[in-house]
């Protein structure tokens, strides 16, 4: 029998994350979206960001999925390409982002994305969660405008990256499980 187990964590090995990233991204990795700034550094400054939260997913004991995020600070670059002063203000306890969601391709559409979301945020106090998905990613901007999240702007997080969309849904989302 498959044990699947999803855990809230603070602490996660980056090396691991990294790996499972890569698998989880192999067909992309020659784009710069998933190669700079590299994967380990990306992790690592969300991973040391102030009020990290992730979940892990294991699936028989190894690391299946997992998703990152932390509250954003009030001079966050998060909102640097958005106009809207409403979206783009940011003060404590406004926004928490997540900065990387990914489940293992053999894993997915196993419901393991829904308790990984819903096992972060359901803890958060924060208003609303943020998070930024590429444009060429319709079925997941997509999935996510019909749980609720609003496009409210476009940002290309780094330099060379494809443009993401930026997507915002008020909290909790408890009300969605
Ligand atoms: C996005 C991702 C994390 C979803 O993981 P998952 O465990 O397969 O998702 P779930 O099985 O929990 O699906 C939850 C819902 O998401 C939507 N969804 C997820 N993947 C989808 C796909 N390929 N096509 C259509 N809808 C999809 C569906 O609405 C689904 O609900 P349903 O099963 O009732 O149709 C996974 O596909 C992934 O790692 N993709 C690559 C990385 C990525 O795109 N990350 C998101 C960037 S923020």
């Amino acid at each position: 029998m498959t044990t699947v187990t999803v855990a809230v964590t603070d602490t996660v090995d980056i090396a691991e994350l990294a790996r499972v990233y890569r698998d989880v991204h192999a067909a992309d990795l020659h784009l710069a979206d998933h190669s700079d700034p590299t994967v380990e550094d990306r992790l690592r400054w969300t991973a040391e960001a102030p009020g990290f939260a992730a979940t892990v997913a294991h699936v028989d004991g190894k690391l299946a999925g997992a998703v990152l995020g932390c509250p954003l600070p009030p001079d966050t670059l998060w909102w640097r390409d958005i106009d809207d002063p409403e979206v783009a203000q940011e003060w404590p306890g406004r926004t928490f982002a997540v900065c990387e969601a990914f489940v293992l391709p053999e894993h997915r559409r196993h419901r393991l994305a829904v308790p990984l979301i819903l096992g972060l945020l359901e803890s958060r106090t924060e208003e609303r969660v943020s998070l930024a998905v590429a444009e060429t990613n319709t079925r997941v901007w997509r999935a996510l405008q019909a749980l609720g999240f609003a496009h409210v702007g476009d940002l290309v997080p780094f330099p060379g990256w494809r443009p993401h969309r930026m997507l915002n849904c008020p909290l909790p989302l408890a009300s969605r499980r």
